[in-house]
């Protein structure tokens, strides 16, 4: 606890915060053995000596599915220690259903609330969507924040920080890819900016791929949709740059995030696959027949989003795995495969350096396509 409040204050100085406020709680990334190797290992084995967590508290995904890690070709000793990272997070009494969409299985911030969550593309959601108030925490800042109950108060968690900065007019788009590539193109360009969009209305699915999109090609950690996010009516544009985009914008990001052309994986679930997209992705294959030219297929999802769609998992599974616990981005793919085709922006932004990938980026209709 001392270690933990250590960091929360180291925090909280750099930043110029004034006091700590209460969280009601943390989402916590630093999972896949993967990308915290053996000294993020040895740190929350410490920490989990006594170290308790205050709040609610979830986890971002892990390196592999825990039931079905055999199946995805994951090594033993790597498989080992993901294990061992789980029941150390689940010493602190951390709840250990390993998503990044957490917020739609159980841990759903209020409007208003503090909280303390990493994952980019959670936070942004949060922040954005469900109108509660977070900064963009790191793995150990929103662990020590969980253990403590508390977190600094400065950047996001103050009004004036949470203010557009740049109006986005943007073209109606209907498929879902155009929105997490609509994501991309503004990230790339604004960085940290505060979006505002016009002319768009994203349903939860739109607007949790531009979420994480944004987030990954630039740094946007809290955006406003006119008439679809909870603060957009109480903003004031007055004086804001004023930028259009269009399908033209689309088509460049997609051209620009392909560098392959014949994928041996086929991953979709960045960020995990909602009941709704499930159901859609079960309706596209349905009644069909799996090619026999398919490639590997990774349905990526949580466990509770699973267990809520048999149906779909049963049709699913016909054409490929449906994938708990982890992602086409934190698993070791990279042993396994060159090339992965998927329609999210931010899978393609990530593939080529943390999973040393060509990429296809393409709407789940033409993935599907390449399946049945
Ligand atoms: Fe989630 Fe993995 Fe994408 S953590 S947002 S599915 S990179």
């Amino acid at each position: 606890m001392q270690r933990a409040m250590e960091l929360v204050v180291a925090l909280g100085r750099i930043y110029d915060a004034d006091r700590l406020i209460p969280i009601t709680s943390a989402h916590l990334s630093g999972v896949s053995f993967k990308t915290i190797g053996e000294g993020g290992l040895d740190f929350l084995e410490e920490m989990s000596k006594d170290a308790r967590v205050k709040v609610h508290t979830t986890l971002n995904p892990a390196g592999m599915d825990l039931a079905r890690w055999g199946e995805m070709g994951v090594e033993e000793s790597f498989a080992q220690r993901q294990l061992a990272i789980i029941k150390a997070y689940e010493k602190m009494g951390v709840t250990t259903n390993c998503t990044c969409t957490p917020y739609i299985t159980g841990n759903a911030p209020k409007s208003g609330e503090a909280v303390a969550w990493a994952e980019s593309s959670a936070l942004s959601y949060v922040n954005s969507v469900l109108g509660a108030r977070t900064n963009r925490e790191g793995g150990p800042g929103a662990l020590a924040a969980a253990i403590i109950g508390k977190t600094p108060h400065y950047g996001l968690h103050l009004e004036e920080n949470r203010r557009p900065t740049v109006v986005i007019e943007a073209e109606v788009f209907d498929e879902i890819t155009d929105y997490s590539l609509l994501g991309h193109a503004v990230g790339q360009r604004f960085g940290a900016a505060i979006p505002y969009f016009k002319g768009i209305r994203p349903d939860c699915n739109g607007l949790k791929t531009m979420a994480a999109a944004m987030a990954a090609s630039g740094s946007v950690a809290v955006f406003h949709v006119e008439g679809v996010t909870p603060y957009s009516s109480s903003q004031d544009l007055k004086g804001l740059e004023r930028v259009r985009f269009d399908h033209q914008d689309i088509k460049k990001a997609k051209e620009s995030l392909t560098t392959g052309k014949d994928p041996d994986l086929i991953a979709v679930g960045c960020p995990h696959l909602s009941q709704m997209e499930m159901k859609m992705l079960a309706s596209m294959l349905d009644g069909k027949r799996p090619r026999s030219d398919s490639p590997e297929v990774w349905f990526c999802t949580s466990r509770t989003v699973r267990t809520w769609c048999p149906k779909e998992t049963a049709v699913l599974e016909r054409f490929g795995k449906v994938v708990c616990d982890t992602c086409m981005i934190v698993a070791p793919i990279e042993s396994r495969h060159r090339c992965t085709a998927t329609n999210s922006a931010k899978a393609c932004n990530y593939l080529p350096s943390l999973c040393s990938q060509k990429v296809v980026c393409a709407p789940y209709a033409e993935l599907m396509g390449r399946i049945a």
